[in-house]
């Protein structure tokens, strides 16, 4: 007998076993098989120095939920409601319904949700106006911005990520149940990446013009992430606003990025790529090598013309200044007939590393031919909490 032989005949044997009512003897309650079981039931933690989902590796569905707070909402009324989320969050993220969960069986297959926390400028004037750094606020205008009011600003972000949508509608569903009495949702954005397991874990991700997204991003194990991304707490020297509540929390900027893909698609693929400067194959910049290999942006072509052309993407988002750098962490959307990014990135401060980048693709990019900034929002999400802790504490002490 060959192996395969054997194998069907046992197959077939334990087949005939389980038509007969026979339990089947697979022997999987000694060893079960991790991967018949699913991801469903995998759970990422959600106490620490940082809040979980913005350094964890991101999951395949992302739904953002903002929410303006109601006029009666004080101090006190603040200090329940982070009490609550902070319960919810416990509960939802370890898969075990948190209180008064009607639907428990949902919250059981968190497969890795996390929910991320956010606070915007309203919320920490109504906490104290001298707390507010000067970031957290609407971003300053761009020429080219056609922001159509449906996915701007907010009191108060939920993040709500995991490898499953069916996890994420549950969980916000409880949240935005939870918040009621304290604010009511002001808008949402959904996102997406490959579904887990399409490929290999660790693969940028892809967006929807087919470019390789995310390649040149400063990485959580980076000895300069913690200085690009956390706050330290500390006042800057051009901001006298008292931040110490912030230390261990990060700046983040939302945009919706609508894609004109219709036109796009009448683009070849030599002027696709040189739009960005870089190959759709592999991601790889125009100048050779593979995805990671460096951009060099002094090479010319024989007749004298810079490889990575003027207007390219890359050279333009390209920051000299190493501490001009965001960490960015997009998803795609694709509802309603209108697709683009929902293009996220997580800084220490917006007004010395998004603001200056934004301005120089504002000014000069091949790609704004084809995107459009139809939303915009600056959240400061916080610090993260401990076990029996609160989120928010600092900021409400
Ligand atoms: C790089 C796409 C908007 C900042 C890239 C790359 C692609 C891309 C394909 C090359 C691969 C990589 O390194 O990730 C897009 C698309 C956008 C968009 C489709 C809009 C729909 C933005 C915005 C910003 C930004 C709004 C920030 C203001 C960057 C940065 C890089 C980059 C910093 C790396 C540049 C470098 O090589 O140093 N983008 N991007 N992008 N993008 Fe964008």
């Amino acid at each position: 007998l060959t192996g395969g032989a054997a194998g069907a005949g046992l197959g077939a044997a334990l087949g005939a076993g389980a038509v007969l009512g026979i339990p089947a003897l697979t022997g999987t309650e000694d060893a079960p098989d991790p991967a018949a079981a699913g991801f469903g039931g995998e759970t990422l933690p959600c106490h620490g120095a940082h809040q979980a989902g913005v350094a964890t590796a991101p999951t395949a569905h992302a739904r953002y939920l903002a929410f303006a707070l109601r006029p009666e909402t004080d101090r006190a009324a603040l200090a329940r409601m982070f009490r609550i989320l902070s319960d919810d969050i416990e509960g939802l993220a370890s898969g075990e319904a948190p209180l008064a969960d009607p639907e428990p069986e949902l919250a059981a297959r968190p497969a890795r949700l996390t929910i991320t926390v956010g606070v915007g400028p309203g919320l920490v004037d109504r906490v104290d106006p001298a707390r507010r750094p000067a970031w957290l606020a609407p971003l300053p205008s761009f020429a080219r911005d056609a922001l159509d009011g449906r996915h701007d600003g907010g009191d108060l972000l939920c993040l709500v990520q995991a490898d499953d949508p069916l996890a994420i509608a549950h969980a916000a569903r409880m949240l935005a149940r939870d918040l009621r009495s304290f604010a009511e949702p002001l808008w949402t954005q959904q996102g997406f990446r490959r579904a887990r397991g399409a490929e290999p874990a660790g693969t940028t991700m892809r967006n929807l013009m087919g470019q390789v997204d995310g390649t040149v991003n400063p990485s959580p194990e980076d000895p300069d992430f913690a200085d690009l991304v956390w706050c330290d707490g500390r006042a800057s020297a051009s901001d006298a606003a008292d931040v110490s509540w912030l230390a261990g929390g990060t700046a983040l900027v939302l945009r919706r990025i609508r894609m004109e893909l219709d036109t796009w698609d009448r683009v070849d693929r030599p002027g696709r790529e040189q739009t960005i400067g870089r190959t759709l194959a592999d991601g790889a910049p125009l100048t050779g090598g593979t995805e990671r290999s460096a951009a060099d942006f002094d090479a010319r072509t024989p007749h004298g013309l810079p490889v990575i052309p003027g207007y390219a993407h890359i050279r333009r988002a390209h920051s000299e200044d190493p501490a001009e750098r965001i960490f960015r962490r997009s998803a795609n959307y694709d509802a309603d007939g209108e697709a683009g990014l929902v293009f996220a990135c997580f800084q220490r401060d917006p007004l010395r590393q998004f603001v200056p980048i934004q301005r120089r693709l504002d000014e000069l990019d091949l790609l704004n031919e084809w995107v459009t900034h139809t939303g915009s929002a600056v959240f400061a999400v916080l610090p993260g909490f401990a076990p029996g802790g609160v989120l928010g504490a600092a900021l409400l002490a």
